[in-house]
């Protein structure tokens, strides 16, 4: 049988990396509910409207359709995949993701691509309010050191600019704005399994997830 599996957490704690490997031994599909706001954010940026403005903002999302297509996000056609990726991206994602309307829109994509299992969202409501009925809910932390030395690399890699103490202190706003704002804050659902990576292998954690899918997967059937 094929559960979902729901992986909250705050940001750059390793989610989306543990979720594509998980959906790769798991044959799953793995939808990354952040890259969807940051469609949202980088289409307000891309049309000259402030992230503050909520009428403004909840305006532009009749005008938004987010594709998901192997590891690849499309925004009205276009690959925007890394484009969304800026770290000026990453705070609009977050701006934007309060907005009643904005959370409305993405949810209830979310919830259809999900409705018939065998699927792993990331994003900070999963296990809360996205899928409270998923089969397997993780909620992944790790330090703040840890997240941003990890963020940092990845830039790198990916050849953009990076600044440590900077990535530091986006990460650390984000985590606040996405804990404290009045919908569906990040928070860990009462059945959610904590795991703090901060000390752990990308394979030790993706071991550990899989085994816990194994073990729900096998009380389910
Ligand atoms: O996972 P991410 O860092 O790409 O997410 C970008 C922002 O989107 C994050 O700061 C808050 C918002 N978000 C959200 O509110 N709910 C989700 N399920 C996923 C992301």
């Amino acid at each position: 049988m094929k559960i979902n599996i729901a992986i909250d957490g705050p940001a750059a704690a390793g989610k989306s990396t543990i979720a594509k490997i998980l959906a790769k031994k798991l044959d799953y599909t793995y939808i990354d509910t952040g890259a969807m706001y940051r469609c949202v954010a980088y289409f307000a940026l891309m049309n000259d409207v402030d992230p503050n403005d909520e009428v403004k903002v909840c305006d532009l999302l009749k005008d938004i359709h987010i594709d998901m297509k192997a590891d690849k996000i499309f925004l009205n056609g276009e690959d925007v995949s890394k484009k969304i990726r800026e770290n000026e991206v990453s705070m609009y994602a977050s701006c934007v993701s309060k907005y009643k309307d904005v959370r409305e829109f993405l949810v209830s994509q979310q919830q259809q691509l999900a409705k018939n299992g065998g699927m792993i969202l990331d994003g900070r409501d999963i296990g809360t309010v996205v899928l409270p009925n998923a089969e397997l809910k993780i909620y992944q932390v790790a330090s703040i050191e840890c997240r941003a030395l990890r963020r940092h690399k990845e830039n790198i890699e990916r050849g953009m600019d990076s600044n440590l103490e900077d990535i530091k202190a986006e990460i650390e706003s984000r985590d606040y704005q996405d804990m404290h704002r009045a919908l569906s804050p990040l928070k860990k659902a009462d059945d959610a399994i904590e795991i703090d990576t901060s000390d752990m292998t990308l394979d030790e954690v993706s071991q550990a997830i899989y085994q816990l899918a194994l073990e729900r997967m096998n009380t389910l059937c």
